[in-house]
């Protein structure tokens, strides 16, 4: 397989500058040896710069949250991509279910978002999902298969193979409800062909993660499954033990 593997904490509002600190100096004695898999944390954006010095020389990566489109102006409570970038932020989580549930957040300024942090030198993990109504509906491939595309349109071959892709039933999130590893499976199995129609080399790296009350007793057998690469963590990764339990429940290289 040419895909990577990778396993991202997005931590959400939590933890302070010194909480942040303190969890990452653990975090980065516990994953030292991972070489065969990209780890990354998400944290606030207060906590990005002290913690992106606090990961020098390490190989855990950072990322955002959340990135404006804009570049620059009257945009009151904002950050851009080149803000992220110059604070030593490598990704940016795009279209998390809750900033399209709680702010705003659309099919075409989830498009805008995505292509302002390849613009911008960032690696986008783009999320995408369906509500608990949406499945019980039987409309869950339809919906995020609109997200995708919408989410991807108008990317060339060499931007879209640097994509990452996270589904997160918006179900499955902060709920304890996971979905099984064949739930998963499923979708991820559409998001690659939908990927493979478009792009077929693309599909073949796009690392696919899954995402909603992954824990450290139900990761092993998500990440064994053929199209699940990796993970998006919430709450399990504010605990630097149970995040790296998690790094260690990937399948050997
Ligand atoms: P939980 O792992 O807390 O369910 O959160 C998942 C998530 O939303 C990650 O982005």
């Amino acid at each position: 397989m040419t895909r990577r593997r990778m396993i991202a904490g997005n931590w959400k509002l939590h933890k302070t500058v010194t909480e942040a600190v303190a969890l990452v100096r653990d975090l980065r004695r516990l994953v030292s040896q991972v070489r065969d898999c990209d780890i990354v944390v998400a944290p606030p954006y207060t906590a990005l710069y002290p913690v992106a010095k606090a990961l020098e020389d390490s190989n855990i990566k950072l990322s955002a949250q959340e990135m404006f489109y804009e570049d620059k102006g009257a945009f009151t409570g904002a950050v851009s991509g080149a803000m992220l970038n110059e604070v030593g932020c490598a990704y940016t989580i795009v279209a998390h279910s809750e900033r399209r549930q709680l702010f705003g957040e659309t099919l075409e300024s989830s498009n805008k978002r995505v292509k302002a942090a390849f613009k911008h030198g960032l690696i986008p993990i783009f999320c995408i999902g369906e509500t608990l109504a949406e499945r019980q509906a039987n409309q869950t491939m339809q919906v995020v298969a609109a997200q995708l595309d919408a989410g991807i349109a108008g990317l060339d071959s060499a931007t879209l193979k640097r994509l990452v892709v996270a589904y997160e039933p918006v179900w499955a999130i902060g709920t304890g409800v996971v979905a099984s590893p064949q739930q998963a499976q499923e979708v991820h199995r559409m998001i690659r062909e939908r990927l493979r129609a478009k792009d077929s080399g693309a599909a073949e790296v796009i690392p696919l993660l899954y995402g909603g009350s992954v824990k450290p007793d139900n990761a092993k057998e998500l990440l064994a499954q053929a199209d699940i690469d990796g993970a998006l963590v919430g709450g399990a990764s504010l605990e630097a033990e149970q995040f790296a339990a998690i790094v260690k429940a990937r399948p050997s290289a």
